[in-house]
């Protein structure tokens, strides 16, 4: 079963939630208008609505609600305004294998639409009458958790001292919490019992966390369909799970000369390609899959307590999707 199949699978919820994505961005200001609309037409996996859509279908016996709508939608407008945000702080020149709205309009102009993305997913959040308190919570914490989470990533790229415990949080704030916000604001929407909202807090933790950990993977050893620079990483003083594994596997000694190497990469890059056949000849990969994998079964196991179907059954292969995958 691919990510298509899915889709396919919740068709008419998923023409909605698409229809109501492009409806919510439409400006009278034509360079707005223009500028969304080339951002949706590279629009990616779209990860996070279908797995708000699929999880409120797998609680509620296959019925979404109005407010799932908006919510799932939500969701892709505040994932893309951090994308507009990040390719800002990453001077990050291609995503989803065009160039980014950064490199061709400039950062004043991504961080603007990022921010007009940012409000749009409020405004749904919100609904037309008062909006669900619980769910606005929810939302507002990720977007603190995502500042928290980037600046935390600085922080720590400075001062080269990342361990295990501030790349869990760090990749938490960053990537998870957002996941999180999209499943649990899914099952409240179709007043799902605690038990199911326990599962999807569960389950979107730990399928978030696989999905970063998987990403930082691919920085070390993705290929074009990734459709975004790689090995960029390590350039930005990043200390993911592959070299917080080959570290560990190398030794207390090894593992402080290679910091080192990281504290000083922006005077030298030529430390890169060390440092990446470090992580290659120490393990490095095969220990962030092992991690990777642990998370994908955890996210699985988190699903137990829903009553069987095909929902439950696509949101099973949607967490080992996030392993296998290679965009
Ligand atoms: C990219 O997310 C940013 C991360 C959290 C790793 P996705 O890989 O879901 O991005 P798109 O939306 O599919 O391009
Ligand atoms: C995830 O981190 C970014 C956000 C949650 C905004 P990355 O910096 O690794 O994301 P990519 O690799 O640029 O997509
Ligand atoms: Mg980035
Ligand atoms: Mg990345």
């Amino acid at each position: 079963m691919d990510i298509r199949t899915v889709k396919e699978f919740i068709g008419a919820d998923w023409t909605v939630m698409t229809q109501r994505l492009a409806d919510a961005l439409k400006s009278d200001i034509a360079l707005l208008n223009s500028t969304n609309e080339s951002i949706l037409a590279h629009s990616g996996k779209q990860l996070r609505p279908l797995l708000a859509l699929l999880f409120a279908r797998a609680c509620s016996g296959g019925i979404v609600s109005e407010a799932t709508i908006r919510y799932a939608v939500s969701a892709e407008l505040l994932h893309n305004a951090t994308l507009l945000h990040d390719d800002v702080a990453d001077d990050s020149d291609q995503r989803r294998g065009v160039p980014t709205i950064r490199s061709l309009m400039g950062p004043a102009v991504s961080v603007l639409v990022g921010d007009y993305w940012l409000v749009k997913a409020m405004e749904l959040m919100l609904g037309e009458k008062d909006g669900d308190t619980r769910v606005i919570r929810i939302f507002s914490k990720t977007l603190s958790d995502l500042a928290e989470g980037e600046m935390l990533q600085l922080q720590k790229a400075q001062n080269g001292d990342t361990d295990k415990e501030d790349y869990l949080r760090i990749i938490y704030n960053k990537t998870a919490s957002l996941f999180e916000a999209a499943c649990v604001s899914a099952a409240i929407s179709v007043s799902a019992s605690d038990a199911m909202l326990k599962a999807a807090h569960d389950y979107a933790v730990a399928l978030g966390l696989a999905f970063q950990i998987k990403d930082d993977i691919l920085d070390y050893d993705g290929t074009e369909s990734v459709g975004k620079p790689l090995g960029v990483d390590i350039m930005e003083q990043k200390i993911t799970m592959p070299l917080l594994g080959a570290m560990k596997n190398a030794g207390e000694t090894e593992e402080k000369r290679v910091r080192g190497l990281v504290k000083d990469i922006v005077a030298h890059p030529e430390y890169r390609d060390e440092i990446v056949a470090f992580v290659k000849s120490n393990g490095g990969l095969d220990y962030a899959i092992t991690e990777l994998g642990r998370y994908v079964d955890e996210a699985v196991l988190a699903l137990d307590v829903l009553p069987d179907s095909y929902e439950k059954k696509c949101l099973e292969e949607l967490a080992y999707f996030t392993a296998k995958r290679d965009m």
